[in-house]
C-alpha cells in the first residue's frame, strides 16, 4: 500500500512476477503502475505490505526486500532500469557493457597479475558481444551512444542491466519516444531474453495494444487495484478492462 496525503495511490495490489516471464502491468493514466515498482524498488517506502524477490530460484533463500533503499534491491539482482547509470553517450555500444560488467567487482588479487588480467578481459568481451547479440545491437557494437534512436538506447539500458546480473528488470513504458515498428522490436527482443537467458521482465505499458500479444500474463491496474489479470486474451475479452479503457 502507499499513500500520497489523502490519496491511496496502490491498495492492496497482489502481483506475483513468474520466473522467466515477461509479466505485464497495464493500465490507464494515474492508475498507480509506476508507484507500485517504486514502491517494489526501494524507490519509495511502503505504507502497508511485503515485496519479497527470490533472486537464487529457491523458496527458503527468498529475500523479504520490504522497505530496502534502492541500491541494496538493484544489488540483489532487482533492477529497474533508471537505476543504472545512464549510457555513457560519448561511449560505444561495446564499451557501454563492459563498464556495466565491471560493475560486478573484480577480484582485486586478479589484477595485477597481467597474465590472468587480459584472459579476464577477453572473456568480458565475450560475455559482452553474447549480450549484444540478444539484444539485437551486435551490429551497433562500435556506434557512439549517442547515434542510437530510441529504441536501441532502451536495449542497451536492457543490455546493461543484464551486465550488471540483473535477474529481474523493470521496464516502466519501455517504448516511450520510440516510433511503432521498434516497439514491436523491443518487446520481441525482450521476450525472446525471458527463454535465452535466466532473466524476468515485469514490464509497465500505459497502451494496452501494442504490448500485450507479447506478455505471458498480464495484470491490469485502475484507480490503486487490481481490476483484472490473466493472459493476454482473457485480459483483452474481460467487460472490466474494456470499460477502463474506453472510459479513458
Ligand atoms: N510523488 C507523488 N506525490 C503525490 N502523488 C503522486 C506521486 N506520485 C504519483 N502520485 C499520484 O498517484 C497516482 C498514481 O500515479 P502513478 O504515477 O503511479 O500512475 P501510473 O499508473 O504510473 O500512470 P502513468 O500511466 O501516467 O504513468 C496518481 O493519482 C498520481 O497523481
Ligand atoms: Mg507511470
Amino acid at each position: 500500500m502507499k499513500r500520497f496525503g489523502g490519496l491511496v495511490a496502490v491498495n492492496g495490489v497482489n502481483i506475483k512476477v513468474k520466473r522467466n516471464s515477461m509479466t505485464l502491468l497495464i493500465g490507464p493514466n494515474g492508475a498507480g503502475k509506476t508507484t507500485f515498482v517504486n514502491v517494489c524498488t526501494g524507490v519509495l517506502k511502503p505504507d502497508g505490505g511485503r515485496v519479497f524477490f527470490d533472486p537464487f530460484n529457491d523458496e527458503k533463500r527468498r529475500l523479504d526486500i520490504t522497505g530496502w533503499p534502492p541500491h541494496r534491491v538493484y544489488k540483489s539482482g532487482f533492477v529497474r532500469t533508471f537505476q543504472i547509470p545512464q549510457p555513457f553517450l560519448a561511449l560505444t555500444v561495446l564499451e557501454n557493457v563492459l563498464v556495466a560488467l565491471g560493475e560486478r567487482g573484480e577480484n582485486p588479487l586478479a589484477a595485477p597479475l597481467r597474465r590472468f588480467w587480459v584472459k579476464e578481459e577477453e572473456e568480458r568481451v565475450r560475455r559482452a558481444f553474447e549480450i549484444l547479440g540478444k539484444v539485437g545491437l551486435k551490429d551497433y557494437w562500435d556506434w557512439e551512444a549517442y547515434r542510437l534512436g530510441a529504441g536501441q538506447l532502451k536495449m542497451l539500458e536492457v543490455a546493461r542491466a543484464l551486465a550488471t546480473g540483473a535477474k529481474l528488470i523493470a521496464l516502466d513504458e519501455p517504448i516511450g519516444g520510440t516510433d511503432p515498428a521498434y516497439s514491436h522490436e523491443i518487446f520481441r527482443h525482450v521476450r525472446s531474453l525471458t527463454k535465452s537467458m535466466d532473466v524476468t521482465f515485469l514490464v509497465i505499458e500505459h497502451r494496452i495494444d501494442i504490448a500485450l500479444p507479447f506478455a505471458d500474463y498480464v495484470y491490469v491496474m485502475d484507480r490503486g487495484s487490481v481490476i483484472s489479470e490473466g493472459t493476454p486474451s482473457e485480459v483483452a475479452n474481460d467487460p472490466n478492462v474494456i470499460k477502463v479503457y474506453i472510459g479513458e
